[in-house]
């Protein structure tokens, strides 16, 4: 909560926001002093800025990382990441179940600059193993991912990763750091949509990079300066308010959608609930290993396929139909048309993207309020 807070001369309480896009120098030794790093201090909002660097000093507290870079959005920061560490005949691992966006970056633009992408599935960790080439850089995944919630085992891919001689990065949008700290678990880089639990209230895009101060100092930092994906001072200072309750948001987060998760169990027209706390989960035991707790995001399939999925969505009048998750309002979705619309049917269909699967973001509403919702379409 108070992390990295820089007071000015005039001893504000809350984080100030310092919307400016450059900063002054006192004389023109300063100013080429400034520029050539030769002194610290300020120059331009799309290097640096006060209020950025509060959040990302914040956010490397919360993860145990010795340096963050902050991004205008969570693609951003995966794509960041990519171009700083990577090259042309570089090759990366990355697991089936991530987000949509970040498979098109991968496929469409980083293959058209020789960079290689193999997916692999997110559980079976043989896979990753088998997948390694010599030219193998970055393995990547999302866990718990969009939206199957499948748990990939952090230690265990760390340790491949390691050997084979290539950086481990997880997106930990799921879990935030209140819920799992995957640089603990020995990945070497924490990929953030800061638009989701960060700012917990859907207001702002952000994204941010963690790490080791090599990797993010040395490859991450200049790469954001030149090219200039960085993050807007006020998208900064709003995210860094929402961290103030973040732990008090996962707690209730969690709490209510494990209790959800129960209770679509017991619908007759649920065929499957996939949500990691739930006993029926798949990878519960390596779930409560890595994990303080489930998180807010579930999914279900629905008995009657894409038509009882549409009329559920349609039945809602509380919750919000919006692909955006990780929000205090509950959100609902389907994946196979939305998020995951631009994959092809194969993959998806290997994903576990079924046309009556819903994804379901639960928000901070009462519980019954958001069943009572839910019933109409489940009738
Ligand atoms: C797991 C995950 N990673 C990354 C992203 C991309 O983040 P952004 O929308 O901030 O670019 C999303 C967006 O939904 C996501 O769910």
């Amino acid at each position: 909560m108070r992390a990295g807070q820089r007071r000015t001369e005039f001893h504000e309480h809350s984080e100030a926001l310092f919307l400016t896009s450059s900063f002054v120098f006192d004389s023109a030794e300063q100013a080429a002093a400034r520029f050539s790093g030769g002194e610290e201090g300020f120059v331009y909002s799309r290097f640096t800025n006060p209020t950025v660097t509060m959040l990302q000093e914040r956010l490397a507290a919360l993860e145990g990382a010795e340096a963050c870079m902050a991004t205008a959005s969570g693609m951003a920061a995966i794509l960041a990441t990519v171009m700083s560490l990577l090259k042309a005949g570089d090759h990366v691992i990355c697991s089936s179940a991530v987000f949509g966006a970040t498979v098109q970056l991968l496929n469409n633009y980083f293959g058209r600059l020789g960079i290689q992408t193999t997916f692999v599935s997110p559980t079976r960790v043989d896979e990753w193993r088998k997948a390694v080439r010599p030219t193998t850089r970055l393995f990547f995944l999302e866990t718990p991912s969009n939206p199957m919630t499948e748990i990939s085992d952090i230690p265990a891919l760390a340790d491949v990763a390691k050997k084979a001689g290539a950086l481990l990065a997880v997106d930990n949008v799921f879990c935030t750091p209140i819920l799992q700290q995957p640089l603990d678990l020995g990945a070497d880089l924490v990929i953030h949509s800061a638009t989701k639990h960060l700012d917990g209230q859907g207001r702002v895009l952000g994204g941010a990079i963690l790490g080791s101060n090599k990797i993010i100092m040395e490859h991450v930092f200049p790469f954001l300066r030149t090219a200039g994906p960085s993050l807007s001072p006020f998208n900064a200072w709003v995210i860094l308010k929402g961290l103030e309750t973040l732990e008090l948001r996962m707690r209730a987060h969690c709490v209510a959608a494990l209790e959800m998760a129960r209770w679509l169990e017991r619908q007759p027209a649920v065929a499957r609930v996939h949500y990691p706390w739930l006993e029926s989960h798949p990878q519960h035991a390596l779930a409560r290993r890595q994990q303080q707790a489930g998180g807010a995001v579930l999914s279900f399939e629905l008995k009657g396929g894409r038509d009882a999925a549409f009329k559920l969505i349609n039945g809602t009048r509380l919750i919000s139909i919006t692909a955006n998750l990780g929000d205090v309002k509950t959100t609902i979705t389907h994946p196979a048309t939305t998020t995951h619309g631009r994959i092809s049917p194969e993959a998806r269909a290997a994903a576990g993207i079924t046309d009556g699967l819903v994804r379901l973001a639960v928000g901070l509403e009462g519980l019954s309020d958001l069943q009572g919702d839910l019933e109409r379409g489940l009738s």
